[in-house]
């Protein structure tokens, strides 16, 4: 399949980071969102990740300026109709992706694919809110998107194997290395990444030691780039919750119930870094 269109839904540290990368790797770059100011602030981040490329010399100013001029803006989402593939990066919430793919599978194109960057909801139950469940797939990218590597493919009940193969290999043409991975609650990535962070807030909630010093076990012990709380408020508290919490139900195993402090930061709305509080504070 000849994709040259990609549609990103959502501007924000996911849809944004996608969209970049798809722009740099030449794909034509449709980036929506509900409202211009949203565009905006998103672009100037892509911007911005641009210009400190250009500055340490690993992209051209022309090549900042042609891939800039590949992404456009839109708060329509029946312009899907001009995309090959739509990577949707909208709020992880079930109600809300359904009803953005009922209407994107109205406005796209037959042959275009559908696919969520959703981190923990079955993407069989996405699909089902479509005429065209074979062409929806999961597409999970990590966080910060022009850095990390990964790209977990995610194979709904019905995807077949020509639309996971498409995007296996259109993964590929972003510098990313894709991974097969089955339809199952946290996929692969999040059902192990969230219980060790869970599992970092225990260790912190029954005292066994200070957030520094269970950071300082993973960074050092472990050669991880950020200890688990860290990375937890980089993810954003909510986030960790949130996907704990399907993993909880999804799996109906208490081994994955959440940390009781972790519900009561996200109550105090000490989300991480997003709100200039988490485990850590930030200015
Ligand atoms: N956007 C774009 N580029 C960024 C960036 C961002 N937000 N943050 C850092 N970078 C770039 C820097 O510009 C720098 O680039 P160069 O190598 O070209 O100079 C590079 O990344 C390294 O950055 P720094 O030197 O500033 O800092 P660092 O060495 O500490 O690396 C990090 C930063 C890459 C974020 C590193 O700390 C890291 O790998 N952390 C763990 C990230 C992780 O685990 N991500 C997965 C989160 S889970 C997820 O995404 C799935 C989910 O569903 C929840």
């Amino acid at each position: 399949m000849n994709i040259k269109t990609v549609m990103v839904i959502g501007a924000g540290q996911m849809g944004g980071g996608i969209a970049q990368v798809c722009a740099q790797a030449g794909y034509n770059v449709i980036l929506n969102d509900l409202k211009d100011e949203f565009l905006t602030r998103g672009l100037s981040v892509i911007e911005k990740n641009m210009n400190r490329a250009v500055s340490k010399e690993k992209m051209t100013e022309e090549d900042k300026n042609a891939s800039l001029g590949r992404i456009t803006r839109s708060t329509d989402l029946n312009d899907a109709k001009n995309a090959d593939l739509v990577i949707e990066a909208a709020v992880e919430n079930m109600a809300i992706k359904t009803k953005i793919f009922e209407t994107l599978d109205q406005a796209a194109p037959e042959h275009a694919i559908l696919a969520s960057n959703t981190s923990s909801l079955p993407i069989t139950e996405i699909a089902a809110a479509t005429k065209r469940p074979e062409q929806v797939i999961g597409m999970h990218f990590m966080n910060p998107v022009p850095v990390m590597k990964l790209v977990e493919i995610i194979r709904g009940l019905a995807t077949t194997d020509e639309v996971y193969q498409a995007i296996e290999e259109m993964t590929k043409t972003l510098n990313k290395a894709p991974v097969e991975v089955e339809d199952f609650p946290g996929f692969v990535s999040n059902r192990i990444l969230m219980p060790m962070i869970n599992e970092a807030i225990y260790t912190l909630y029954e005292g066994v030691a200070s957030k520094e010093a269970i950071d300082d076990v993973m960074k050092m012990g472990m050669n991880h780039p950020m200890g688990p709380l860290q990375l937890a408020d980089f993810i954003g508290l909510d986030t960790c919750l949130y996907i704990m919490e399907i993993l909880h139900e999804g799996f109906g195993d208490s081994k994955y119930r959440p940390c009781p402090l972790l519900r009561k930061y996200v109550k105090a709305g000490w989300l991480g870094k997003k709100t200039g509080r988490g485990f850590y504070i930030y200015e």
